[in-house]
């Protein structure tokens, strides 16, 4: 399963190009908000940071777009900008047949905010290479999230439409090993969702334990030069 770090705020993005070797980003208008600069600045900004390296960049078109001819408009313009970037397009009737004429065009495209099986059907049949349902927010709004992924897969298997699931809002760890379970082929989540995923308390508590019993132990083991107990009896069984 493919991580994709959904997030426009630069520092964050070096940080997952840097350690985690991100398979790729998502944005959408909120992420773009949140960071205080123009749109326009933003895109640039993070096409400079994917430029090279082959990964796709998923960039929302404007959401009050509601003609197809208008949205299509708008993602020629927007796949232009860099070829990593994907067209991110809403999840409705002019959506859908937008992302149909993108595809014809060679436009790559992430159909977003589905939050049904039918919708991801539209999407895959009109040749979304993405799909992004949104477990996070159907599990804010106490709807049954669980079966979402796993139907998806599914459909898109037993039919073989070529589309990829991207798991997306995503809170936490638990999320991110149920869609990795469920077939999802990408999952995006934020920074601080990852950052958690690194972690788990019992590892805290494992590595206080074997950091005590360390202590505790008469060792030369100094910074890996050579004289721990190990390398001392290897030496030895060499001189005789
Ligand atoms: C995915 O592509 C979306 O950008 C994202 O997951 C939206 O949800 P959130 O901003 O509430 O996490």
């Amino acid at each position: 399963m493919k991580l994709f770090l959904d997030s426009a705020k630069i520092d964050e993005i070096r940080h997952a190009l840097a350690v985690w070797d991100v398979d790729g980003l998502t944005t959408n208008p909120r992420h773009v908000q949140e960071t205080g600069k123009s749109f326009r600045t933003v895109l640039e900004e993070i096409a400079d940071l994917f430029e090279g390296t082959g990964k796709p960049v998923s960039v929302e078109v404007d959401p009050h777009l509601i003609e197809a001819s208008e949205i299509v408009r708008q993602g020629v313009e927007l796949a232009r900008l860099s070829p990593n970037f994907v067209v991110k397009v809403g999840a409705s009737e002019a959506g859908f047949q937008a992302i149909r004429e993108l595809a014809a065009n060679g436009i790559r495209t992430n159909a977003t905010l589905i939050f049904s099986v039918a919708q991801g059907w539209h999407a895959a049949r009109a040749g979304a290479t993405y799909i992004s349902p949104f477990v996070g927010w159907k599990e804010t709004y106490a709807d049954a999230a669980a079966d979402l992924i796993p139907q998806l897969a599914t459909m898109l298997r037993v039919h073989g439409y070529g589309s990829q699931i991207i798991a997306a809002a995503i809170r936490n760890g638990r999320q991110i090993a149920d869609a990795a379970v469920a077939g999802a082929h990408c999952v995006t989540a934020g920074f601080a969702v990852y950052k958690d995923s690194f972690r788990h308390p019992y590892t805290t508590m494992g590595e206080g334990i074997f950091q005590a019993a360390w202590d505790a132990t008469p060792t030369d083991v100094a910074e890996g030069n050579g004289r721990s107990p190990a390398a001392a009896a290897a030496r030895d069984e060499a001189s005789r």
